[in-house]
């Protein structure tokens, strides 16, 4: 069975849905989840899923490399960031090369980068008026939102649509693309 871990520092919607999907399949082991968020409705969720939440510290994560030790010994097929929003410390690509995965909720290289996120995102997409948004699931590099894209799906913005619109029609696109992708490279 293959195994992998997630990534995430907020509400972890994402994290759910990918967990449902495979305990349906059951064809992958979720060995469990990274939070850098003490407050996060992640942890919760994770709770009612059964799963693992290792809540970290920057100075776990970036200085001593705890979690890059707990990772090496997680042995993890793929590494999936599921709305995290700490860089990525080269360590980690190093030890995991090709083996990281993220999705951002646009069509990259529009709108990414540091402090490119969640409702930011949305709000820049309604403000320039864009026609279409949509979802980039890439892998990681180094540097925010810049590694090889992997997957990009679109989605119409209507000028009648809010921030809160286009965050609902990109998440629905992640809940149906994300899950099929892991499974995908899990199985290349
Ligand atoms: C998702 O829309 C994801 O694409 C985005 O955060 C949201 C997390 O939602 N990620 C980024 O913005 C990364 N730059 P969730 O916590 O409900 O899964």
């Amino acid at each position: 069975m293959k195994k992998i871990v997630l990534f995430a520092s907020g509400s972890g919607s994402n994290v759910e849905n990918i967990a449902k999907y495979f305990e349906e399949k059951g064809t992958v082991e979720i060995k469990g989840v990274f939070c850098n968020n003490p407050n996060a409705y992640v942890i919760e969720r994770c709770d009612n899923l059964g799963i693992p939440c290792r809540v970290f510290s920057r100075n776990e994560f970036r200085d001593n490399l705890e979690i890059l030790n707990e990772l090496r010994e997680l042995k993890p097929d793929l590494i999936v960031l599921a709305g995290f929003l700490w860089l990525i410390p080269s360590a980690y690509i190093q030890q995991f090369s090709d083996k990281i995965i993220n999705i951002h909720p646009a069509l990259l290289p529009k709108y990414g980068g540091k402090g490119m996120y969640g409702h930011h995102v949305h709000q820049s997409v309604v403000d320039n008026k864009e026609k279409e948004s949509g979802i980039t699931i890439h892998y990681v590099n180094e540097h925010y939102d810049e590694g090889q894209v992997i997957k990009q799906v679109s989605c119409k913005v209507e000028p009648s649509d809010s921030a809160d619109d286009v965050a609902a029609k990109v998440h629905e696109l992640e809940y149906i693309y994300f899950p099929q992708t892991i499974d995908e490279l899990l199985n290349a």
